[in-house]
């Protein structure tokens, strides 16, 4: 190419840089310490790989931004159980803070605390906590320059960080709460019948998310792909109309089960005396190894509980269980970063 080709070139990408700053978000910074919290979350819900997710509400991350008047982003301290990367190229917080950043126009860089919830690997959503705890804990110092719906593209960008994927279905219910079907990327909130709770149970082993997408078989048959369809159908209207017998039916998972469920001891067992217990359904929750059941009431949640806990006693897992009021499942919110 000719020397006036490469100033050709210079010219267009400086109209375009042009038009992309005019078209990037003003800001109004509040320039205070911002502590952001969000839940766990339940993806899948059997019906709905990648598309699908409920928002829990008693754990979750907390995650705290403070303007640390430099031209870049600092994680300042972490606790969680298991090592999380301080590098902010890696770290799914400051990954998501700085897709954030590259769409404002005077962005404040700031020093980043994190407090993780509950076992990262555990298949409750755990980088998508932390991702939309920063979302929105940094959405809130800029003075709310994004929605909340805008936010979900970022918070992605942390899932992808943290896994290689950028999938929707645990960000999507740890920012907007409640049950949230995402089509194309966009999301849809269902209702969530009255009495309906979730029983989580986490066998402590670690199964990473990668691998356990990794061996998802990537080609199905044209009669699963059918009665998938059929039973995210079925499941949408028994929510719509509080069919409890109807969900009961159509909670099933053809598509990932299969070759997911080895990853977690006694899983065919759980699922049976949960389904005996009264349970509405039993299923892997996101990429394992937490299981979950959906129960119409919290006597029935208990009662599945307590099956599970019989199943692994004396097995030398630890576990981690508890019972959840979906009616109570809110998405991300402001917190004190030491409650
Ligand atoms: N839908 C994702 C999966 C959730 O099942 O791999 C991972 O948390």
């Amino acid at each position: 190419q000719s020397v006036t080709d490469y100033d050709d070139i210079n010219k267009k990408t400086k109209i375009i840089q042009n038009i992309m700053n005019q078209s990037l978000r003003k800001a109004n910074p509040i320039q205070e310490t911002v502590c952001g919290f969000a839940p766990a979350t339940i993806a899948n819900v059997n019906v709905g790989f990648d598309v699908l997710g409920i928002s829990l509400s008693t754990v979750g991350d907390r995650v705290e931004v403070t303007p640390n008047g430099t031209q870049q982003n600092k994680i300042t301290f972490i606790e969680s159980a298991t090592p999380l990367p301080y590098a902010v190229e890696k770290n799914s917080c400051t990954v998501v803070i700085a897709a954030m950043q590259a769409q404002l126009e005077n962005p404040l860089y700031v020093d980043v605390r994190i407090r993780k919830g509950f076992a990262s690997g555990s298949g409750l959503g755990s980088s998508s906590a932390s991702s939309a705890a920063a979302a929105f804990a940094y959405n809130t110092l800029m003075g709310n320059p994004f929605s909340l719906e805008e936010l979900l593209p970022f918070a992605a960008e942390g899932e992808r960080a943290a896994c290689g994927s950028a999938h929707y279905d645990n960000v999507s219910p740890a920012i907007l709460g409640g049950i949230v079907l995402l089509y194309q990327n966009k999301p849809i909130r269902l209702p969530l019948p009255k009495g309906l709770h979730a029983v989580s149970f986490f066998p402590n082993i670690e199964v990473n998310t990668a691998s356990a997408r990794s061996i998802v078989s990537r080609h199905v048959s044209l009669d699963i792909v059918s009665k998938q369809v059929s039973a995210m159908g079925a499941f949408v209207s028994g929510l719509y109309q509080e069919n409890y017998d109807l969900l009961r039916k159509a909670t099933k998972d053809f598509l990932v089960e299969p070759s997911r469920k080895i990853l977690i001891p006694y899983f065919d067992e759980m699922k049976e005396a949960t389904l005996a217990a009264g349970g509405i359904t039993f299923g892997i929750s996101g990429s394992g190894p937490s299981v979950f059941a959906l129960a119409e009431s919290h006597t029935v949640a208990e009662r599945i509980l307590a099956e599970l806990h019989k199943i692994y006693a004396g097995q030398g897992i630890e576990t981690l269980s508890f019972i959840e009021d979906l009616a109570n499942g809110k998405g991300c919110r402001i917190a004190q970063f030491n409650d």
